[in-house]
C-alpha cells in the first residue's frame, strides 16, 4: 500500500513538472514590464524595457537616477505625473516661462512630436501655449495683420493676466526690447494659443523668445496667474486598439511589442499574436494540455487511492 501511494505520488509529481513547462524552463521569456522611476509608476502603453508597452510608445521613457524622462522629437521633459485613469501625463521643460521667471533666448523645448508617434500624443484642449517675444515676421501673425487672430484666452487663461505676472516686471528693466503689457500696432509681446491652432510649438520655426505653458483640470479653476499650474498637460491614447491588450491581460499575459513592432502577447513561456488562452504553438499546447490531463488523472487515482485507503 506505502509503496503503491508513494509510487502514484511521484507519478503525480513527474507529470505535475513535466506539464508545468512556464514555471520550470519559461523564465526566460518571462518580462516583468511593470515597472517604477522614483515614485512614478510606469504601466502600460509605457514601459522602460524595450519589447515592453504599446509600440507607439517604444523609445520614449528613460529613467535617470530616480528622474522620467520624456523624449520626443522637439526635446526631453521631466515628467511629473501619469495619470493613467484619464490617460494623462504631465510634463515639464526647464525653459518653460512661469510667474517668476521668462526664460529668454527661445531654448525651450516647446512640443512637437515626430509625425508616426502624433496620433499617440497631444496636449489637452485645457492646455494653453503663451508664445512670447516673437517676431512680427512669425508665421503666428501672417494671414492676420493687426488682429493677431490666433491670440485667444484657453480656459479662462491667457496673455492679458499672464502679463500681471511678477515674472515681466523684471523682464521690463534694462532689458530694452520695449516688451510689456502695453503694446502699440506691433504684434503682441505674448500669444496665447491651444495646441490644434498650431499644431507644433517650435520656437525657431515661429520666431519666439520663450514661451509658458499651463493647464486648467476641470472643474477646478485656478485664481490668478500665480495660482496656474505650469506645465505641459498630454492626453496619450493608443488609438482604440486597446481590446488587444485587454484580451492579453485579462489571460495573465503582459503587453509588448516584438522586432516588426507589431504587438505581442507575452504569456510567460511563448508569445502570443492574440492572448494567453490561444493556441501559442500546437506541439507545446498538445503536450501541456495532454500533460495536464494525465496529471490530473493521476492526482485523482492517488487521493481516491489515499482516502479508500484511509476508510
Ligand atoms: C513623488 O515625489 C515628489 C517629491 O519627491 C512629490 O512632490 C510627488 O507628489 C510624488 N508623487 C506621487 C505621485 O506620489
Ligand atoms: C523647428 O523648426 C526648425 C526651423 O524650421 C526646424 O529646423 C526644426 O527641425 C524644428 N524642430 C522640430 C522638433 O520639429
Ligand atoms: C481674455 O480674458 C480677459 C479677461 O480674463 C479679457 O480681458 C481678454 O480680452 C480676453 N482676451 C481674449 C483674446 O479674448
Ligand atoms: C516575447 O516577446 C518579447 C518582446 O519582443 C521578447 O523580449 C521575448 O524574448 C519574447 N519571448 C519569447 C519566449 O519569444
Amino acid at each position: 500500500m506505502a509503496s503503491l501511494f508513494s509510487f502514484s505520488f511521484s507519478l503525480c509529481f513527474t507529470f505535475l513538472v513535466l506539464s508545468t513547462p512556464s514555471s520550470a524552463n519559461g523564465n526566460r521569456g518571462v518580462k516583468n514590464c511593470r515597472s517604477y522611476c522614483g515614485n512614478i509608476t510606469i504601466d502600460y502603453p509605457f514601459a522602460l524595457q524595450s519589447g515592453c508597452g504599446h509600440p507607439g510608445f517604444r523609445d520614449l521613457l528613460f529613467c535617470m537616477n530616480d528622474v522620467l524622462m520624456f523624449h520626443i522629437s522637439s526635446g526631453s521633459y521631466r515628467v511629473l505625473e501619469i495619470d493613467y485613469a484619464y490617460e494623462s501625463l504631465t510634463l515639464h521643460d526647464p525653459h518653460l516661462s512661469n510667474c517668476d521667471a521668462i526664460f529668454l533666448g527661445g531654448r525651450g523645448n516647446g512640443f512637437t512630436v515626430e509625425e508616426w508617434r502624433a496620433p499617440y500624443f497631444s496636449p489637452i484642449q485645457d492646455n494653453v501655449f503663451m508664445l512670447i517675444g516673437c517676431s512680427p515676421r512669425s508665421p503666428l501673425f501672417q494671414g492676420f495683420p493687426g488682429k493677431h487672430m490666433p491670440c485667444r484666452n484657453v480656459s479662462g487663461m491667457g496673455c492679458e493676466e499672464y502679463y500681471r505676472c511678477p515674472a515681466w516686471s523684471s523682464l521690463g528693466q534694462g532689458v530694452g526690447l520695449g516688451w510689456g503689457p502695453v503694446y502699440g500696432s506691433g504684434p503682441p509681446e505674448c500669444c496665447a494659443v491651444a495646441f490644434e491652432e498650431i499644431r507644433a510649438i517650435n520656437l525657431s520655426k515661429l520666431e519666439c523668445e520663450a514661451y509658458s505653458s499651463a493647464y486648467s483640470l476641470a472643474p477646478l479653476r485656478q485664481e490668478g496667474p500665480s495660482e496656474w499650474d505650469y506645465g505641459i498637460r498630454v492626453k496619450y491614447s493608443v488609438q482604440g486598439n486597446d481590446e488587444y491588450c485587454q484580451a492579453c491581460e485579462a489571460t495573465g499575459g503582459e503587453c509588448g511589442y516584438g522586432d516588426d513592432v507589431r504587438q505581442v502577447c507575452m504569456c510567460g513561456g511563448f508569445n502570443s499574436t492574440t492572448n494567453c488562452d490561444s493556441v501559442p504553438s500546437l506541439a507545446t499546447r498538445r503536450a501541456n494540455s495532454l500533460g495536464n490531463v494525465m496529471a490530473g488523472f493521476v492526482m485523482f487515482f492517488s487521493v481516491w487511492k489515499m482516502t479508500s485507503g484511509w476508510r
